[in-house]
């Protein structure tokens, strides 16, 4: 398996590049952010602060014609472009079950010509847990453990539930779907909505997501058990020593009247898709190590030529993501 370059990125550079968020607008507060993730989710000192077991892997990625079409980005030049990876489990316990109906993530950074950056943070569900960060916040507080039961009062949780019922969509999707068989063959939504710019700076807007090519594939319930709560790290070693990992970047086209601001709102069924290009995973860390560590990934780190949408959960998460970073460096990081 050829290894992965040992030198780690400038952990901070691409937060400095931070061109495309929209404009500032009252936010929750990042510390207190990340202070109720601790509070509810645990601590655990040097790991990210949510999706904290994972791997680093590298690859290319590959521009389509139609990608050329839709957008000027270099991305879709049809000239490889190198592509640090993240897959890592949801939450933010470092000893998650692997097999667990749970969020399987998939973070990416291509780096373009010129220096230029594009981060992605894409999870393994259409719809995320909430649509608004005070939504989401006001979640995390419903299930913040009783300091005398050490759990959360579920009269509470359900108060909130019952007012806020989006915050219940992501964990049906998880409910309904079996335990992925391995990161590389589970398909990754972008959640929000981008815009993508072409040369006569038209905007096509939609949603996106990253298929595996050799299908979707789950376990039963049996399979699970028998793989235990540690098999995704070395199941993605093997496959991606024998051959790469290889997923279509898709976008869901949308039309006029759809939703664009909501990550709890799919785009309609049936929606016009089209293929901006191809991702392949060449190789996989051997170890905790790798040029992911340091980074970040902060989804309104966007080339030219792709635009953010204004859904308020997108422009919300580049602040706690920043204090997650500096915290886990800070505690010397580890994955
Ligand atoms: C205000 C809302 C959100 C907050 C506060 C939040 C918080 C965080 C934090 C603190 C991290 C760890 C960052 C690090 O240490 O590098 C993280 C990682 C991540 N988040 Fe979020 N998040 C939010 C919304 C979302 C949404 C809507 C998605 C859906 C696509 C998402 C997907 C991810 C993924 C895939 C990762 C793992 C990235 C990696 O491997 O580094 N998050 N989030």
């Amino acid at each position: 398996m050829p290894r992965l370059p040992t030198a780690a990125l400038p952990a901070l550079a691409v937060v400095a590049s931070l061109a495309a968020a929209p404009a500032a607008q009252a936010q929750v507060d990042p510390t207190r952010m990340v202070d109720t993730f601790e509070a509810v989710n645990g601590k655990f000192d040097g790991f990210r602060r949510s999706g904290a077991k994972g791997l680093c892997a590298t690859g290319e990625f590959v521009g389509s014609a139609e990608g050329r079409r839709l957008s000027t980005s270099s991305a879709f030049s049809g000239r490889p472009v190198p592509v640090v990876v993240r897959f890592s489990v949801g939450g933010a316990n470092p000893n998650a079950p692997d097999n667990a109906r749970s969020q399987r993530n998939l973070a990416l950074q291509f780096d373009l010509p010129g220096g230029e950056t594009w981060q992605q943070g894409n999870i393994s569900a259409p719809v995320f847990g909430a649509a608004t960060p005070e939504q989401f916040i006001g979640r995390l507080e419903s299930l913040r453990p009783d300091p005398a039961t050490r759990a959360p009062d579920p009269a509470r949780v359900k108060a909130f539930a019952d007012a806020n019922p989006e915050v219940l969509l992501q964990g049906r999707w998880f409910a309904s779907q079996p335990v992925p068989a391995s990161f590389a063959t589970t398909p990754y939504w972008g959640v929000h909505a981008f815009g993508f710019v072409d040369a006569r700076g038209a905007t096509t807007w939609g949603k996106w997501v990253f298929e595996p090519v050799g299908g979707v594939q789950g376990l039963g319930d049996d399979e699970a058990k028998a793989k235990g709560p540690n098999f995704l790290a070395a199941d993605l070693r093997s496959r991606v020593a024998a051959a790469p990992a290889v997923f279509d970047f898709n976008l869901q086209l949308a039309e006029p009247g759809d939703r664009l601001d909501s990550a709890v709102t799919p785009l309609p069924e049936g929606r016009r898709k089209v293929t901006l290009g191809q991702l392949r995973i060449t190789a996989v860390s051997p170890d905790a190590s790798g040029p992911c560590v340091g980074v970040t990934y902060i989804p309104t780190v966007l080339p030219k030529g792709v635009v953010a949408s204004a859904d308020p959960m997108l422009a919300a998460r580049a602040a706690p993501y920043a204090v997650s970073l500096g915290r886990r460096l800070g505690e010397g990081a580890r994955q």
